[in-house]
């Protein structure tokens, strides 16, 4: 796993969209990378997460109804501890908005839902890691990213809005009690 922002020192919450056009197929776990996030200010506890919308295709039925028609979806969450304490149990609230199901979350269960796929689209949703619920810190295992960070692969079906669009969830935060975040921020080639 690969882990591009090193020495980050300060914290924040974001939301990524990529350009749908371009990476549409692409896989995310080799050799692209994010771009790394700008420094910010505010903290979250040392607690960083992202989520990349990694494109999304038609599905059937093929509809002429945009809001009817289905797509599916691929993205990816990651949940990196850069903090001093252990992060246990993990949780984070995704605020999913379009109508969305989740079919698969790898390394993640919905803790609202009875298993994939579940209904998320309209009160979003908490995802919680499993197997590997805590995140450690670089200080406990001489920056080890995997046992800092989980990222789980999302996959899902979501309806309406035209082509060239990049349906983000409206919001992500973590959940665990006595962290305080910023606001999410959004980057995107559009929107
Ligand atoms: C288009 O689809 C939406 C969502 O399924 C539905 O609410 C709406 O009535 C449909 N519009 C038409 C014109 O069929
Ligand atoms: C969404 O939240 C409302 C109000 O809390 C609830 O009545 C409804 O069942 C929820 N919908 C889903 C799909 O969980």
């Amino acid at each position: 796993m690969q882990i591009p922002w090193r020495n980050i020192s300060w914290v924040v919450l974001v939301l990524f969209a990529y350009n749908c056009q371009t990476c549409n197929g692409q896989d995310y776990g080799g050799e692209e990378k994010p771009a790394a996030p700008p420094p910010e200010q505010e903290t979250c506890d040392g607690i960083f997460i992202t989520y990349n919308f990694d494109g999304r295709e038609k599905i059937y039925p093929l509809v002429k109804n945009v809001s009817a028609q289905g797509w599916s979806f691929k993205s990816m969450l990651t949940v990196l501890n850069t903090g001093i304490f252990e992060l246990k149990s993990w949780q984070v609230f995704v605020g999913f908005q379009h109508k969305e199901l989740l079919v698969s979350a790898d390394g993640a269960v919905a803790i609202d839902g009875d298993g994939f796929p579940v209904r998320v689209g309209k009160n979003g949703t908490t995802l919680a890691g499993y197997p590997q619920s805590d995140l450690k810190t670089a200080i406990d295992t001489a920056g080890d990213f995997t046992q800092m960070s989980a990222q789980i692969n999302i996959k899902g079906t979501q309806f309406g809005l035209k082509e060239k669009t990049n349906p983000m969830p409206s919001t992500i935060k973590l959940v665990n009690e006595g962290y305080k975040c910023p606001a999410p921020k959004r980057y995107s080639t559009y929107v």
